[in-house]
């Protein structure tokens, strides 16, 4: 089972309330690490791309490390371009095959952000792709994109209202999670997710994962946050884990770059299907 569209990853995953972690790589090494942990849990994964990773790497160098990685992959994977504002990155992903893209519309007011993610929508329904639509900014910066403050939340009235017109395959509301490391615990609004879903069910797109604590994953996915969106994580462990073998490789004056490359990819591959499994997606894929 190779690539699948994003919907159905979410669709079957709101249904049966398990989480699908989508994580952001940086280059292949991440890439491939995150891919082979979704083999070993046997979960179906959905990787995350900034506009900013698309750019520094370049769109047909990345999707040809995507087509080779997953050409016999064993379980269900997607590839989603994370937070863009951009409409000609976004157009530029649909066409090369990305199979869903977040708008991100969240600065702009909500009746334009509702019109373009109406274009948006008919532009990658042609390609079969999927859109998550948003319209508060998310806190915090990812990649560039973003803002540290706290922007105001919608009603419910114009949450759904856009969700409606606009036929987003999933819908990232702010519930006070936040991109980036948590200074303080976050107080999530999950009732807003049950508000959400129980008029109009849709999967969840939970931002922020990082730093969130089980029982936060586990009653948010129960309340229908399908895609837990994990980006900070993986690249805390991928410095870390440079750091910690470069400083031995220093000390022990020895130098050799594959073992550098097997030890961090070890883990990235542990952090990543340490979160598939505490999402419940273990052993999912079809
Ligand atoms: P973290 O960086 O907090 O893990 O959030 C990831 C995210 O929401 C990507 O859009």
């Amino acid at each position: 089972m190779p690539v699948v569209s994003t919907k159905d990853i979410l669709d079957r995953a709101f249904e049966q309330r398990y989480g699908v972690a989508a994580i952001n790589i940086v280059n292949d090494l991440t890439l491939e690490a995150v891919l082979a942990a979704a083999v070993e849990a046997k979960a179906p994964v959905i990787i995350q791309t900034s506009v900013k990773t698309v750019k520094s790497i370049g769109l047909d160098l990345l999707f040809a490390m995507w087509t080779e990685l997953t050409r016999d992959i064993s379980v269900p994977v997607a590839l989603h371009l994370d937070h863009c504002p951009e409409r000609d990155v976004i157009s530029a992903c649909l066409k090369k095959g990305w199979n869903s893209v977040l708008f991100d519309a969240s600065s702009l007011p909500v009746a334009e952000n509702r019109r373009q993610t109406i274009e948006v929508v008919a532009e990658a329904r042609q390609y079969g792709a999927s859109v998550e639509g948003e319209i508060e900014g998310i806190k915090g910066v990812e990649d560039d994109v973003g803002s540290d403050e706290e922007s105001n939340r919608q009603s419910l009235d114009i949450a759904l209202d856009f969700i409606r017109s606009t036929h987003v395959d999933c819908f990232a509301p702010a519930i006070g999670n936040a991109h980036g490391v948590y200074k303080t615990a976050p107080k999530l609004d999950a009732e807003r997710v049950t508000a959400i879903v129980e008029a109009e069910p849709i999967p969840i797109a939970l931002h922020g994962g990082t730093g969130l604590t089980p029982e936060q994953f586990a009653d948010l996915i129960a309340r229908g946050c399908a895609k837990v969106n994990i980006s900070t994580a993986l690249k805390v462990t991928y410095m870390k884990s440079n750091l910690a073998f470069l400083k031995e490789a220093e000390a022990k004056n020895k130098w050799d770059p594959p073992s550098l490359f097997k030890h961090v990819r070890q883990s990235v591959l542990d952090m990543a299907k340490g979160y598939m499994l505490q999402f419940g997606s273990g052993g999912r894929a079809w």
